[in-house]
């Protein structure tokens, strides 16, 4: 069974092919960061338009990868949600309009299961029951998951997700957009200490994030401080540290609520090389493991919907020809 799975809900445009008996067989990826840069985050109507001049070519380039045939595909899944409702639009309709010209089943996948998955694409994928956090530029979720499908919510961010948080504090900083990667990367010249900032929430029981008081904070310190490269990275370092801390203290806490040994991490920030080396050094010390995806199968891509759409292929046919997207779709 050949599943091709599109990916358009934000900023990137994924086109994968997953193959259950090969395993991943094509992946294609254009990302658009250079085109949203100058505006210092995404604008949806450049994305939207974008994902339609590159979607049809990518399915294109992913057969060719692969040297197969749009007939030789079995299923199309597609993101229908959550992201921005021009982009996805876009995903669904030429998902659901080719399947129905292939006369295949069409998938509609929700973009934070992709996420959720995506660890499973690795050599090792991790047995289920396990405790996930999914750390993206949307979201902030720690979630229970005891098989696909069955995901009960435990914890979530209140205000911003870590990703936006990170390319906030970036752009205050001046650097490029998305800011999570280049924020972490001068933080590694940072002296650790020479700031110190708060870790929100973790003074008080639940497992909810809020890190709008905590962007405040480094917006202040930015402010109040000279703008040279040692002290940016002091900062960057700081702000890095008490984000990671946060995420590591509120996993432990599910960890111990759950009685789960397995903590899977996943979405856009879960490549970030603190928060693994920290949550790695956790779960060791814990006895227990830890999975990440592949750094390029943690922010978007079509992979991780290409192979949730082959897990979910027989439960979740789609076969209306009524397209619909949910912007807001919770996983639960
Ligand atoms: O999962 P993703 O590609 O898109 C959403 O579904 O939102 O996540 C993108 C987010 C951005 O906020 C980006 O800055 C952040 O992930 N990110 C990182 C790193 N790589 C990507 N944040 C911190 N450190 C990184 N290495
Ligand atoms: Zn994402």
């Amino acid at each position: 069974m050949r599943v091709l799975g599109i990916e358009t809900s934000c900023d990137e445009t994924g086109v994968a092919i997953y193959d259950s008996r090969a395993g991943l067989i094509a992946n294609q990826l254009y990302t658009q960061s250079k085109l949203h840069e100058s505006y210092g985050g995404v604008v949806p109507e450049i994305a939207a338009r974008n994902h339609l001049q590159k979607t049809v070519l990518l399915i294109q380039a992913a057969l060719q990868e692969c040297q197969l045939k749009a007939q030789d595909i079995d299923a199309v899944s597609y993101t229908a949600g959550p992201g921005l409702v021009g982009s996805l639009l876009i995903g669904a309709c030429i998902g659901r309009s080719l399947a129905f010209a292939l006369n295949i089943p069409s998938i509609a996948i929700n973009h934070m299961e992709g996420h959720l998955l995506s660890p499973m694409l690795e050599k090792s994928p991790p047995d289920f029951p396990f405790i996930s956090l999914l750390v993206s530029g949307g979201h902030t979720q720690l979630i229970s998951v005891t098989a696909v499908g069955c995901y009960a919510l435990m914890g979530e961010s209140l205000d911003d997700a870590a990703g936006e948080a990170f390319d906030k504090i970036a752009k205050l900083l001046g650097l490029g957009y998305p800011g999570g990667p280049e924020l972490s990367n001068i933080a590694k010249n940072g002296v650790r200490g020479r700031f110190i900032f708060p870790r929100p929430m973790t003074n008080r029981p639940g497992l909810d994030f809020s890190f709008s008081g905590l962007k405040t904070f480094a917006a202040q310190t930015i402010y109040n401080n000279e703008k040279t490269q040692q002290v940016r990275a002091d900062i960057a370092c700081a702000f890095e540290d008490a984000i990671v801390d946060t995420l590591l203290i509120k996993c432990q806490r599910a960890l111990d609520q759950s009685g789960f040994k397995r903590l899977v991490v996943a979405g856009g920030v879960s490549a970030n090389c603190v928060l693994r080396s920290k949550l790695t050094d956790m779960m060791a010390r814990r006895n227990g493991a830890v999975f990440y995806a592949r750094p390029e199968f943690c922010t978007d891509n079509g992979a991780m919907i290409a192979y949730a759409g082959a897990i979910r292929l027989k439960e979740s046919q789609n076969h209306s020809l009524e397209i619909t997207v949910h912007p807001s779709w919770p996983l639960s």
